[in-house]
């Protein structure tokens, strides 16, 4: 049998020449494959005789052997030249700095109501919530609006169905405390409104902040005050000029608007009056003894004032542009 030493230096040259594995796989072929120069001679071993088989046997495995060494030595080196490549490309240059991140901020409508509660808390008013679905006895009736009365067509209501309604005021919300508590009663009440309304100053969900004092000597003067100094303190400003207009609540006998100076104009920002004995009645305060007044004002026209926006439904765009503005 043929000396098989000169196929292990060819293969090397060969397995060298491979730059990837087909090639390589190719070229193992043609020494270890089927049909390759050592399956041919481990074939060739049957033809001698068996006194020169083991030897010939042997002398084949040692160049087999070599050879496979050969092939993993390449195959190895293929490998680490092609993930080294792979690795250069995807490398991190992590001394890049970061994208920022974005800082959310509260809306200015949740700014403004944080504001608001944060200037009544200071002046003794406790803060209490009530339910957005009313009853139309809570949201009418028992604030002296009976049925079929001309002023339910004040509010534009949303019915949810014969005696359910979105809330088209915070004034519901007078009624469940005043029955479950009894004076003296000091509370402001935020929260959601609902009305069948749209334009720039008027939004279908909007908020409104309630005011409540009841107590023994409570007066349209201490209203007056309370109000003045509310608004003067939120706007900053000592000069602010505030206009309490006659008008008409059925829950409050008298009843004022309240405007505010605006674009050399006045911009209503609520209603507010004395608490109508009717209504006391209702909760079962006796209204010999007791007085009270109410308010309630309308929470985006205070902030379309202190932010200067002069549309309303911009706070319900959801426009990041306008948004970002008031991250303070
Ligand atoms: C009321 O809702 C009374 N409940 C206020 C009140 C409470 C009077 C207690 C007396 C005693 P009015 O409908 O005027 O009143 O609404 C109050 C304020 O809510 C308005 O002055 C205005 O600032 C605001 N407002 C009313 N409708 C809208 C609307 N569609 N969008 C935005 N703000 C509104």
């Amino acid at each position: 049998m043929a000396n098989l030493d000169y196929l292990i230096a060819e293969a090397q040259t060969d397995f060298t020449s491979c730059v990837d594995m087909p090639a390589l796989e190719n070229a193992k072929a043609k020494y270890l494959g089927k049909t390759g120069a050592l399956t041919e001679a481990l074939k060739g071993l049957g033809k001698l005789s068996t006194e020169e088989r083991p030897a010939a046997g042997a002398a084949i495995n040692v160049v087999k052997q070599a050879i496979e060494t050969a092939l993993n030595v390449r195959r190895e080196a293929i490998l680490g030249a092609t993930q080294a490549k792979q690795l250069a490309g995807e490398s991190l240059d992590v001394t890049l700095p970061a994208r920022a991140q974005s800082q959310g901020g509260l809306h200015p409508v949740t700014l403004t109501l944080q504001r608001i509660e944060q200037l009544f808390h200071s002046i003794g008013f406790d803060v209490a919530t009530g339910p957005e679905i009313e009853t139309d006895f809570y949201n009418f009736t028992a604030l002296n609006i009976p049925e079929n009365h001309p002023a339910r067509a004040m509010h534009d209501t949303f019915y949810v169905d014969e005696t359910n309604v979105l809330r088209t005021h915070t004034s519901p919300v007078q009624i469940h405390y005043m029955e479950n508590k009894a004076p003296p009663l000091k509370i402001i009440s935020p929260g959601r409104v609902y009305r069948v309304d749209s334009d720039a100053t008027h939004s279908p969900m909007f908020h409104q902040v309630e005011g409540l004092w009841v107590d023994e000597n409570v007066s349209f003067a201490n209203l007056k005050g309370v109000v003045q100094d509310f608004l003067q303190k939120f706007f900053e400003r000592d000069d602010l000029t505030v206009r309490f207009r006659p008008s008409f609540f059925p829950f409050t006998e008298p009843s004022a608007e309240i405007d505010m100076s605006w674009n050399g104009g006045w911009l209503e920002i609520g209603g507010c009056g004395m608490v109508h004995p009717e209504v006391f009645k209702h909760v079962n305060i006796d209204s010999e003894k007791y007085r009270g007044f109410a308010f309630g004002l309308g929470v985006e026209r205070l902030a379309m004032l202190r932010y200067g926006v002069n549309d309303l439904r911009h706070f319900f765009n959801n426009d990041l542009h306008f948004l970002q503005q008031f991250n303070k």
